[in-house]
């Protein structure tokens, strides 16, 4: 088991496969890209199996996310996906994509074992998309995520990130074309995990002014609390249901109390927290023939030091060196 300081245990892996990606959100990274990590600092394909089965067999995971960057890039995805659900107990499996290049890879992915895709789309209109991507891919994106509720890589889930003047007035819009194509759409507060380290609180679209915006379209109540469990989504039930919408309040309702996670880098870091300013190596000790059982070891000390909280209230609160794209959401 991976256990922590304050109690809580972490069932629900999150890996990520490349710190690459198609795109060029303005809230993740700058117009010209970042400096990549090179080919030989990435884990390969059987590293990754490795320590997933590792988790999986011995310390208590059962839910394994691959993101990215974007996790698509990943030349080995598929066959990632099909050993890892492969797996003995056989963990739940998602996948974190910006929906480019989906529409080709759905159904493998699903007949390779993935259980469901998030996907990021933040706009309905093609210019603000470019805008705020830097890409005109808005068509494959919308093309990517029909191709995965066909494949029944079910449910698909949107992540949105409104943006002051960007996409900010499109929330009911949103709302009623997820209804309408059932998706299941969360509205995520954006974070200071911009390579650009640009985010600013005060200009930040909060869980309030969403919930506000999207009451003057749709009446909201409140899901059922139990229901949340450790998702960091808070659900509401759209107009008597059966739709629901999801908000991700990270930096103003944070549920850092419940969280269950543990990440890994694409060049094999633990990471106890999306916010976590130290990592632990783990790529060192594949490569050096630990055993297994050091593996774990070195896993669950690492999660001894899995902080609280994101820390982002605290007035010292830094900004992790890895940006989100190289944390992988
Ligand atoms: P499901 O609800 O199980 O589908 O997954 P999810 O919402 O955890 O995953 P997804 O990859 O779609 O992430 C959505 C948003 O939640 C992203 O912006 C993530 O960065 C954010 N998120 C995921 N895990 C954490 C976490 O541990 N802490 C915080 N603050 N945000 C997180
Ligand atoms: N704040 C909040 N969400 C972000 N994402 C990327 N960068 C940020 C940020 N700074 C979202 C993406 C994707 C998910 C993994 O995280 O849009 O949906
Ligand atoms: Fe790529 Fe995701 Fe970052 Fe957008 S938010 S640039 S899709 S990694």
């Amino acid at each position: 088991m991976l256990i922590d300081t304050f109690g809580r245990t972490a069932t629900d892996l999150r890996v990520s496969l490349t710190d690459r990606c198609n795109l060029r959100c303005t809230y993740c990274m700058p117009e010209e890209g970042l400096q990549w990590l090179a080919k030989p600092d990435l884990l390969t394909d059987d590293e990754i199996v490795r320590l997933v089965r590792i988790a999986v067999t011995d310390l208590g995971i059962t839910e394994v996310r691959f993101t990215g960057g974007e996790p698509l890039l990943r030349p080995g995805l598929v066959g990632i996906v099909e050993r890892v659900a492969a797996l003995e107990p056989r963990p739940k499996t998602s996948l974190t994509t910006n929906g480019i290049g989906l529409r080709r890879t759905a159904q493998a992915l699903k007949d390779a074992g993935l259980d469901r895709v998030n996907v990021s789309l933040d706009t309905l209109r093609p210019e603000v998309f470019k805008a705020l991507t830097r890409r005109d891919r808005h068509q494959d994106v919308l093309d990517g995520l029909a191709a995965a509720r066909e494949a029944g890589l079910t449910p698909v889930k949107v992540n949105a990130v409104l943006m002051p003047g960007l996409n900010d007035d499109e929330a009911p819009e949103l709302l009623a074309w997820a209804v309408d194509h059932g998706y299941e759409l969360r509205f995520i507060e954006q974070m200071p995990l911009d390579a650009q380290h640009g985010w600013k609180r005060e200009g930040m679209i909060t869980a309030g002014d969403i919930l506000e915006a999207l009451r003057t379209r749709f009446t909201l109540a409140p899901e059922d609390g139990s229901a949340r469990g450790s998702a960091p989504a808070e659900r509401w039930v759209v107009d008597g249901g059966p739709h629901r919408v999801g908000v991700i309040a990270s930096v103003t309702r944070p549920f850092c109390r419940a969280c269950d996670r543990t990440r890994l880098t694409a060049d094999g870091q633990v990471r106890t927290c999306l916010f976590a300013t130290e990592e632990t190596d783990l790529r060192a000790a594949l490569r050096s023939d630990a055993p297994d059982g050091e593996i774990s070891r070195i896993w669950r000390q690492a999660m001894w030091g899995k902080k609280a909280g994101s820390g982002l209230d605290d007035p010292s609160f830094l900004q992790p060196e890895r940006p989100m794209s190289a944390i992988g959401g």
